[in-house]
């Protein structure tokens, strides 16, 4: 083999080494110290006559350098090549996954902008209560069997987790002057065994209307105004005569929607727990009875979502399930 076609193998070969590894080959493969091709041309070059030995040695030496410089370079470049990640721009990004409100928030959200646009403020109350704050103040004693429908988590011989969002008709009451009316969102506990319709934690909505000549005319307007706008013009209700210490007269409000697609097409759902302030939590927070009247109400959050969005089962509200969440 001559020099110049060693020199073509050997440059093609160093252009073509896809990596370090068959640049090293090919390094090797010509400059190696024992089986180099150039190498053993080199060692040779002493068994030439004296004459080619001037001409070849000078070339072969040159040649040598060139390829131990194009090796450097070459080196060099795929360095270079497998620290820069090669970007394709015109590949589609990834898209970034916005979560979204949970169904209770979203219908907490429709009945706080219904009643604010009647004129209610919101107000938020303590989750952990005190006896007196859930129970006496309430008109409910201490050993009242009436109580049963109120079982609760005690904290201590004191205090309890909220059965109801009622405690917030009493706190206000005490420090704020009537006229007023108020809405109070949260969150209450019940210790009983749950079911399709039952948890051991929900969600309320209290509402409390104190002035002068407030009456159950006006919560019936109120309460009338607040399910048309929430389920449409369709919406029927009507009150049953109940019993709560806390109010006199008690009722409870059903409602009806006339429509097909409705889970209460014909057919009447309680929803809410209402009436007149009682004379003795008047009296209890220094109202006095015969200036001061109001009505009272109390729903349930839940119930009325799983009406909104045709929800089967209470629990699936608190059950984490991706599946269930993301529809909403
Ligand atoms: N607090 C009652 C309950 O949880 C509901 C209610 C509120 C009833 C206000 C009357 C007036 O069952």
């Amino acid at each position: 083999m001559t020099l110049a076609e060693l020199k073509e193998s050997a440059i093609s070969d160093i252009k073509n080494a896809k990596d370090a590894k068959e640049l090293e080959a090919a390094k090797v493969k010509y400059l190696g110290r024992k089986e180099g091709q150039l190498t053993n041309i080199l060692k040779s070059l002493k068994n030439l006559p004296e004459e080619e030995k001037r001409k070849v040695g000078p070339e072969a030496n040159a040649l040598r350098q060139e390829l131990e410089a194009a090796l450097d370079k070459k080196l060099k470049e795929l360095a270079k090549k497998s620290s820069v990640p090669s970007i394709d721009v015109t590949r589609p990004g990834v898209k970034v996954r916005a979560g979204h409100l949970h169904p209770l928030t979203l219908m907490e959200n429709d009945i706080k902008t219904i009643f604010a646009g009647l004129n209610f403020s919101i107000v938020e109350g303590p989750e952990v209560e005190t006896e007196h704050y859930n129970f006496e103040a309430l008109n409910i004693p201490a050993n009242h069997p009436v109580k049963d429908m109120w079982d609760t988590f005690w904290i201590d011989a004191q205090h309890l987790l909220r059965t109801h969002t009622s405690p917030m008709q009493i706190r206000y009451m005490e420090t704020h002057k009537p006229p007023f009316q108020i809405i109070v969102p949260g969150r209450v506990f019940r210790f009983e065994a749950t079911d399709a319709s039952h948890e051991i934690n929900f969600y309320q909505v209290e509402g409390l209307m104190i002035g002068e000549k407030v009456n159950l005319a006006n919560f019936k307007y109120i309460i009338s105004e607040f399910f048309r706008q929430l389920f449409g013009v369709n919406t029927e209700i009507r009150f049953r005569p109940s019993y709560f210490p806390f109010v006199e007269p008690g009722l409870e409000v059903d409602i009806k929607i006339q429509d097909p697609g409705s889970p209460l097409h014909n057919h009447w759902l309680e929803v809410m727990g209402a009436g007149m302030v009682h004379p003795k939590v008047l009296d209890g927070v220094k109202l006095n009875p015969k200036e001061f009247q109001g009505f009272a109400f109390g729903l349930g959050l839940e119930r009325l979502a799983m009406i909104k969005y045709k929800i089967p089962d209470i629990r699936l509200f608190y059950s984490g399930d991706l599946r269930f969440i993301n529809q909403f």
